[in-house]
């Protein structure tokens, strides 16, 4: 199968998990697109959806479906999202695109975290994805410098903005051996906003090449 038909059977089969009359939490991404198209046709069912970014902001109100403030609208029943990295504990690397903070906080805020995915992002050992880190833009050393101490290659991903005003570092050649120890300590270094390590809180539910993923 090819990655573009993996996200979008995960893309459709996570649009059987929305339940009529509710708010849904909405990532960011190719293969969440694919369930934003899905979501679409469900439309007139649901009373809107919370966004993780400004590029899924307007592929909502696209497809005319509201999006709301999460401060108004009180914790949600689920969450869609992709991610570029998957362990077999459904512990992520994500932020590829860039979304990592808005996608963390409305994970947490979820009781249902749905993980959509094609089959290329299931590793044994996090780590070969570049890991991204959010970082206002004064810090960029201080945690670049940090980071290193502890192993890591930082790469400043230059030209980019996140939606928060803030800018990304790419870690590479770090196998994270434990990514929940890892997570806290890299959330004590000043400076650093969010790190795309999804495993203090992972997802619930893992969604591959449109199949649920049984858990361990
Ligand atoms: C966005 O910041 C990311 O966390 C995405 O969820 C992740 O990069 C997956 O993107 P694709 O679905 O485009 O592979």
């Amino acid at each position: 199968m090819s990655q573009a038909d993996g996200k979008r059977l995960s893309g459709e089969k996570a649009a059987e998990y929305v339940q009529p009359g509710t708010i849904v939490g909405v990532g960011t991404g190719s293969t969440v697109a694919f369930f934003i198209d899905a979501l679409a046709r469900r439309k007139h069912e649901i009373e809107g959806a919370v966004s993780s970014s400004e590029q899924s902001t307007r592929l909502l109100k696209q497809h005319g479906i509201p999006v709301l403030d999460l401060n108004a609208t009180g914790p949600l029943d689920l969450y869609v999202d992709g991610a570029d990295e998957c362990d077999p504990h459904n512990r992520l690397i994500k932020g590829g695109g860039g979304a990592l903070t808005r996608e963390k906080v409305i994970a947490e805020a979820s009781r249902q975290f749905v993980c959509i995915i094609d089959a290329s992002k299931q590793v044994d050992v996090l780590g070969k994805f570049p890991l991204p880190i959010e970082v206002i833009p004064m810090a960029r050393s201080l945690v670049g410098r940090a980071i290193a101490e502890r192993g890591g290659q930082p790469v400043w991903r230059e030209g980019t903005v996140t939606d928060n005003g803030n800018w990304i570092l790419d870690v590479f050649n770090w196998r994270i051996a434990d990514p929940v120890a890892l997570e806290r300590d890299l959330n004590q270094i000043p400076g650093v906003v969010t790190i795309g390590l999804f495993a203090a809180r992972p997802a619930d539910t893992v969604i591959v090449d449109g199949t649920l993923r049984a858990n361990r």
